[in-house]
């Protein structure tokens, strides 16, 4: 098996262990590519939502809140251009019965020969030590120009085929490649159809009179259709943004890896109003402060990467991916999209409502064009976690395994924990958790050894643990003792607030 799949498969093992998240309905046995967060993932994954919070709307005058219904009219849906084209197309292979993505077929011939070229980098640094020049390697190495000039082929007829909605065009360059289904090994396929990926249901009481709603996949229509709702009332004026959090689903057909790719996941996307004109200097800006975002959490910059979009969606001018190392290698975390004004002039044509801005400064109207940033929260906390999971062999011998969560993402802030049950420590230890709950989320423990507690507090990411001793009824002291480095020190209890509140603080993250 991979190493990349242990990883992966371990962080799945200890997410359900220690409550972060369970599959749904698991008594009977699960429901693919659907999730529940446990006590300690709804904490984690809160926090995760309320630091883009803050990032996008506490720290910016110009962009504001909204929480739009999940389901919308129907016709929301056919202007935004899901219902004609929000489709992936599906192929099957006649043997093992299993349904693949088609793109995701030919993609995932490229991810091999893309694989190749990396495996004779790495080969060549090797050989040729500190002198060697990957840029010009890459340009000169004649199986390297082989490998990239088959990549190029392949995008030629792959992208255009998907842009044309040509199935026939897709399964021939699976055909071409000579893709092999990885469960049953044969070439044995099936047509290539598109498959939408809306989940729809019946409003209204009876069946006569119910309409065919859908369950939103994306939350950004809520944001488009009220742009002049929020516009008016918290009288923004261009450029500004808009902010949302909220669930959506998608009927994924490879779903797979964990809470990579659910049915029923969470977006947090901001849609930002800008004037015609202005958009490519917003993306670019907008790129920027996203990458901050994500390396403001302390994750080194080498687990993200940009991927510039050389295939647009039809309502993009410009677009580009952060990807995130994730076990699984590099994948899509957040997008970033030029979309003009392709959203707000299509509800415009089906609504026949008027969708335009009045700019003050140029004295004239027009539709703005919008810059958006749409990141899956539940990726974000796989990224959290998976770059926090740690496995470390102890000075003593002993191991332990420990989530090096940043502070203000971690469930829980602090536990306190008296030494012993008896001689009253258990009320003194009350006594400073009674004191510190109203501003950290804290955790009161007496069970077991405090050995045992600390790897239990390591487990989940507590950063913080304080120990009541019998010298903290004498001289109101207590230990307190940090997660990654483990250190222990006596420090008065009337400073342990003031030690929390310092770690926590969002000022030093570089917001
Ligand atoms: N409004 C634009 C939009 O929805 P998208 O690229 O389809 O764009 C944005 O989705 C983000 O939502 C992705 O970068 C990803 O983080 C998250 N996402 C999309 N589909 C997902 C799924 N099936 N499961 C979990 N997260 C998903």
């Amino acid at each position: 098996m991979a190493k990349q799949e242990d990883v992966l498969k371990k962080i799945i093992a200890h997410a359900k262990e220690y409550g972060f998240v369970f599959p749904s309905s698991e008594i009977y046995d699960g429901l693919s590519a659907v999730y529940d967060y446990g006590p300690n993932g709804v904490e984690l994954k809160k926090n995760i939502r309320d630091y883009w919070w803050k990032a996008m709307v506490q720290m910016h005058e110009n962009i504001v809140g909204l929480d739009a219904a999940i389901f919308m009219h129907p016709t929301v849906w056919k202007a935004s251009g899901h219902v004609d084209a929000f489709s992936d197309p599906l192929i099957d292979n006649k043997d093992s019965k299993k349904r693949y993505r088609a793109d995701v077929l030919v993609e995932d011939y490229i991810a091999k020969i893309e694989a190749k070229i990396q495996k004779e980098i790495t080969k060549a640094r090797k050989r040729f030590g500190e002198q060697f020049d990957e840029k010009q390697f890459v340009e000169t190495n004649p199986r390297v120009l082989g490998h990239l000039k088959k990549i190029e082929e392949i995008k030629n007829r792959l992208y255009p085929a998907m842009e044309r909605s040509d199935m026939e065009a897709i399964r021939q360059l699976i055909i071409d490649l000579d893709i092999a289904d990885p469960i049953s090994g044969t070439k044995n396929w099936t047509e290539v159809r598109q498959f939408n990926l809306m989940f729809s249901t019946q409003m209204g009481s009876t069946a006569d009179g119910a309409s065919e709603v859908y369950l939103r996949p994306e939350t950004a229509q809520g944001i488009f259709v009220n742009y002049l709702n929020v516009q008016k009332t918290a009288r923004m004026k261009i450029p500004f943004g808009i902010a949302q959090t909220g669930k959506a689903f998608r009927n994924e057909i490879v779903a797979r890896q964990f809470i990579f790719r659910m049915r029923e996941f969470e977006q947090m996307e901001m849609q930002f109003f800008v004037r015609p004109g202005t958009e490519m200097e917003w993306y670019k800006f907008w790129k920027e402060q996203r990458m901050k975002w994500h390396l403001s959490t302390g994750i080194p910059a080498e687990k993200f990467r940009f991927h510039d979009h050389d295939k647009l969606a039809h309502y993009a001018n410009a677009a580009a991916d952060i990807e995130f190392e994730f076990p699984m290698g590099f994948k899509e975390l957040e997008g970033i999209h030029s979309r003009t004004d392709f959203d707000l002039s299509a509800h415009e044509k089906y609504s026949g409502r008027k969708l335009r801005y009045f700019d003050s400064e140029i004295n004239e109207s027009y539709v703005p064009y919008v810059i958006e940033t749409s990141i899956g929260l539940d990726r974000m906390f796989l990224a959290v976690l998976s770059h926090a999971y740690t496995e470390e062999k102890l000075e003593d011998g002993s191991e332990r395994v420990v989530m090096k969560l940043p502070p203000f993402l971690a469930p829980y802030k602090v536990a306190v924990f008296p030494l012993t049950k008896k001689d009253g420590l258990p009320e003194k230890a009350r006594q400073i958790m009674d004191n510190l709950k109203f501003d950290f989320m804290c955790f009161y423990e007496e069970k077991d050894t405090i050995g045992k507690r600390y790897r239990r507090h390591d487990a989940i990411g507590t950063p913080y643990c304080v120990t009541v001793d019998h010298q903290t009824l004498e001289d109101n002291t207590v230990t307190l003792r940090e997660r990654d480095s483990m250190k222990q020190e006596r420090i008065p209890i009337d400073k342990i607030a003031g030690v929390l509140a310092q770690s926590l603080s969002l000022k030093n993250q570089g917001l």
